[in-house]
């Protein structure tokens, strides 16, 4: 008995891993369930790489990261040995730098230990691993209990429990929930196909209920609720910054700055510019800096137009150094940047 409801988790699992055995996406770091039953089991390495990258970021953006990733550096005492730049320009377009960073720390940790633990617990020790990462991995890698709760899960929970409590205040009853329907036998694609079956039928808007296995066990579905589930708080309106990159070229050369370990886009190559609040900033060179548009972009709390100035130019910076650059390498908001000013014509000499 678990909520008033007899074995309902046990029942909703089973449905669900049948429906993954037919229905489960093909992913690069997936072993899919035919194979995993013929006793192939995932690498953790691979499993750890993919769920760092998935966080924030689609499956479609990952999969082409994940392959480079992973043929570059096929384990993860080669990624650990690798130069800090390497990664970074190798994560560049990723968003959300501060993951990389951490990824090669625990990177180092656990080639250090010799190896990823093979336990939650020993999982959340490592540098940058969360509970969401540890569960994940313990779940999918080392076939624990554990019980994985991002977004998807999240939705698929509330709907079959219709919780109305708008997220975030539901989260804590949303994983109590959710591991109420966590299997002892594969765990790891119990957490995989909770998160198929909310990734491709318990979508947030328009859920296809009669294709899911597990409409006959969904509340929000017999109330006529289920799109409108789960609810959510309001959220804050995100402010717009305004700032200034200044694009500076000699040639071939470009002037960039690696920016500051800590804060925005922290570690990665970039233009140099102003604090982006909108006060304005010295130029980084004397020239005659000549408009070439703007560039947006939004961040998880601020939106931000960058008025980009752009100079051909011989005079020494006081600020960064002139290089050839890899226009991969730079994070998307700068890449933009580049591509205004890298198609404008040049001064005929
Ligand atoms: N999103 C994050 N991790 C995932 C996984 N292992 N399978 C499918 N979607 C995911």
């Amino acid at each position: 008995m678990r909520d008033g409801k007899p074995d309902r988790g046990a029942l909703a699992s089973s449905l669900l891993l049948d429906w993954y055995d037919r229905n489960a996406r093909v992913m690069p770091w997936r072993i899919g369930p035919q194979d995993r039953a013929g006793g192939r089991r995932p690498d953790p390495y691979h499993v750890w790489l993919s769920e760092v990258m998935l966080q924030q970021t689609t499956v479609a953006a990952v999969r082409d990261y994940f392959r480079r990733f992973t043929a570059r550096w096929p384990t993860v005492q080669t990624l650990a040995a690798a130069e800090d730049e390497q990664v970074m320009a190798e994560w560049a377009g990723l968003g959300y730098y501060a993951r990389a960073r951490n990824l090669l720390k625990c990177a180092r940790a656990v080639a250090a230990l010799g190896g990823f633990p093979a336990t939650r617990d020993g999982l959340l020790a490592l540098p940058g691993i969360g509970p969401y990462t540890a569960s994940a991995i313990a779940a999918i890698a080392f076939d624990e209990a554990a019980t994985v709760v991002d977004g998807n899960v999240e939705r698929v929970v509330a709907r079959l429990f219709a919780i109305e409590t708008p997220l975030p205040r539901a989260k804590q009853e949303l994983t109590r929930l959710a591991a109420t329907l966590t299997p002892q036998e594969r765990p790891g694609d119990h957490a995989q196909a909770m998160m198929d079956l909310g990734a491709t039928i318990c979508t947030p808007r328009n859920p296809t209920c009669a294709l899911c296995p597990l409409s006959s066990l969904c509340d929000a579905r017999a109330a006529g609720i289920a799109a409108q589930l789960p609810r959510k708080a309001p959220k804050a309106k995100k402010p717009t910054r305004l700032g200034t990159l200044w694009l500076a070229r000699q040639g071939d050369l470009w002037l960039v700055e690696t920016r500051p370990e800590r804060g925005l886009l922290g570690g990665m190559i970039g233009f140099p510019g102003d604090d982006w609040d909108g006060a304005g900033g010295p130029a980084p060179l004397h020239a005659d800096w000549e408009t070439v548009g703007e560039v947006r972009h939004t961040f998880t709390h601020f939106h931000l137009i960058l008025t980009i100035l752009s100079a051909e130019t011989t005079a020494p910076p006081e600020r960064g150094t002139f290089s050839r650059i890899s226009p991969a390498a730079l994070p998307t908001l700068f890449r933009k940047a580049f591509d205004l000013a890298a198609s404008r014509p040049r001064p005929s000499t």
